[in-house]
Parts: structure tokens; sequence; C-alpha cells
């Protein structure tokens, strides 16, 4: 067996994790990432024949949503409680590879959380996400959560529409437009680590996969890291510029004409209903 330290995936996954902590995205334990992993990428770094443990589903309680569609599946996924900032450090005990049972009925846990830890509370959240995403893209991968200081910002001052975020959004920075065409999905304030929260997300993802939670943070998923990553970070830094002048009077802005001239350029549909 090759020194799954140095597997390509769960090297990536930690620098990922990194890079959020460095940003400010996840304070503490704040913020959650899963990603589905090939049998094919893992079969040299574990024996996918040995179960560790079995780990029942659960949120912050227990949880009963219907995994069934993803039977068999892999994915590594950060503990619950633990913190973004010592993932790289200590993966094994931060971070673990489980596989959802072919019965649907819990996690098999094949690697890591050796300290006696489990999925994320939002476990509920990602998997439900994982299952509406992967039937609008068979190629997509990562469900990312975190706590971005200007969205979560933004969620206090603006409305909470999605049509108005996404409008507002694409208006703070001329790539938004290009980078999520599709715009962003807001949520209300709602209980986190729950059931209903994940069946919410889930239904708001088959639309766009920037999903903002009011008050608390987003979820963003993708076919990569990279691509979920760069979701994120680009809603982020519109938040930030929204942030920066929203108290100022707006001399300048991107209309829509002008939009609407960048999805066509890009060639890229945008979301229906936002620009005139
Ligand atoms: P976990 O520590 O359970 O991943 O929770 C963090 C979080 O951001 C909850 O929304
Ligand atoms: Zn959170």
């Amino acid at each position: 067996m090759k020194k799954i330290n140095e597997a390509p995936f769960l090297k990536s996954f930690c620098d990922t994790a990194d890079n959020m902590y460095r940003l400010g995205w996840d304070e503490r334990n704040g913020g959650n990432i899963s990603m589905l992993l090939d049998e094919s990428e893992v079969k040299d770094y574990l024996d996918t024949e040995r179960v560790i443990r079995r780990i029942p589903f659960m949120g912050v309680k227990a949880a009963s949503f219907d995994a069934s569609a993803l039977a068999g599946k892999i994915f590594l996924v950060t503990g619950t409680g633990k913190y973004f900032k010592n993932v790289k450090e200590d993966p094994e005990n931060n971070l673990g590879i489980v596989r959802i049972a072919l019965d649907g009925s819990c996690a098999e846990l094949l690697w890591g959380f050796k300290d006696g830890g489990r999925p994320t509370s939002e476990f509920p959240a990602h998997m439900m996400t994982h299952i509406a995403r992967l039937a609008a893209d068979k190629d997509h991968r990562v469900v990312m959560h975190s706590h971005p200081t200007n969205l979560l910002a933004m969620t206090y001052v603006h409305s909470l529409d999605s049509d108005a975020f996404t409008h507002t959004l694409w208006q703070m920075s001329t790539e938004c437009i290009v980078v999520f065409p599709e715009g962003v999905e807001v949520l209300p304030w709602m209980l986190c680590g729950t059931d209903e929260i994940g069946a919410a997300t889930a239904e708001k993802a088959r639309a766009a996969r920037l999903v903002v939670w009011a008050m608390h943070g987003i979820y963003g998923t993708g076919k990569t890291l990279d691509e979920t990553f760069g979701l994120i970070e680009t809603a982020e830094k519109a938040a930030q510029i929204y942030m920066l002048t929203a108290h100022l009077p707006r001399v300048n802005t991107i209309n829509d004409a002008e939009l609407r001239s960048l999805a066509e350029f890009f060639g890229v549909p945008p979301r229906k209903g936002v620009l005139d």
C-alpha cells in the first residue's frame, strides 16, 4: 500500500482547508468539506474491505435522511468539531474517509477520525446536496461549507431574495456573471445541523452551485476543490466590495445591458429573471 498522506486527493484537500482557514472563512470548527472519491483513486492507499467502524448518520442529533442514492460511494470529509487550522498538520484525526453502506443506513469508516470522531454535523446537508448536484451534473464531486465574513455580513443588510442578491453580486465585479451565471440561491436563517436545512439546501442546489445560508455562511459545490473554492472566493470578493461601498453614494455601476453583453460574449446563459 502507498502512504495515504502522499495521496494527491488528500494533499489537495488539506491545502484547500488550509487556504480556507487562512482567508478567515473557517474560524474554530466553522465550515466543513466533503469530496466524492473514486474507488480507483483510493485502492492503492487503503484496504476498502476493512471497515474500522460503522457511524450512524447524524447531524447535531440523529438524522434520518435517505442516503440510498449514494450507496457504496466513498467520501473524504471533515470531522465535526474539528478546527480547520489543524487539518493539514493532522489529517488522520481531523478527516475521515467513509463509504455509504450498501443499504444506505450508515457511514462505514475506512480511514481517519482516529480519536473517535465522526463526520461533520452538516453531513445530512452534504449528502443530500451531493445527491441533488449529481443529478444535475454527473461530474460533480465537492460540497464545501464555510463562513466567509463579507457574505455573512451582506445577509444582515441586503434583501435575501435570491434574484436581488444575485444581481447585487454580479454588479460588484465584472467576472461574477461569468463565474456563476446561474446566480446564487439564498436560504433564510434556519437551524443548522438538521435534516431540514439539509433538504432545503439540496433543493436550492438543484438550481445553483452556490447556496447562501443567511446569517450563517455559504455552500459551494463543484467538480473539483479548485472550482468550488473559486466560486466561494469570487462571491466573497463581490460581497466584500458591496460591504465596502454599500454605505456610500453609488456613482458608477455595471448596468444590465453590460451584464447581458458579458454573458453573451462569454457564452454563459444568465439566471432568468435577474436582468431587465
Ligand atoms: P461541524 O464542526 O460539525 O462541521 O460544524 C461546523 C459548522 O460550520 C456548522 O454549520
Ligand atoms: Zn456553518
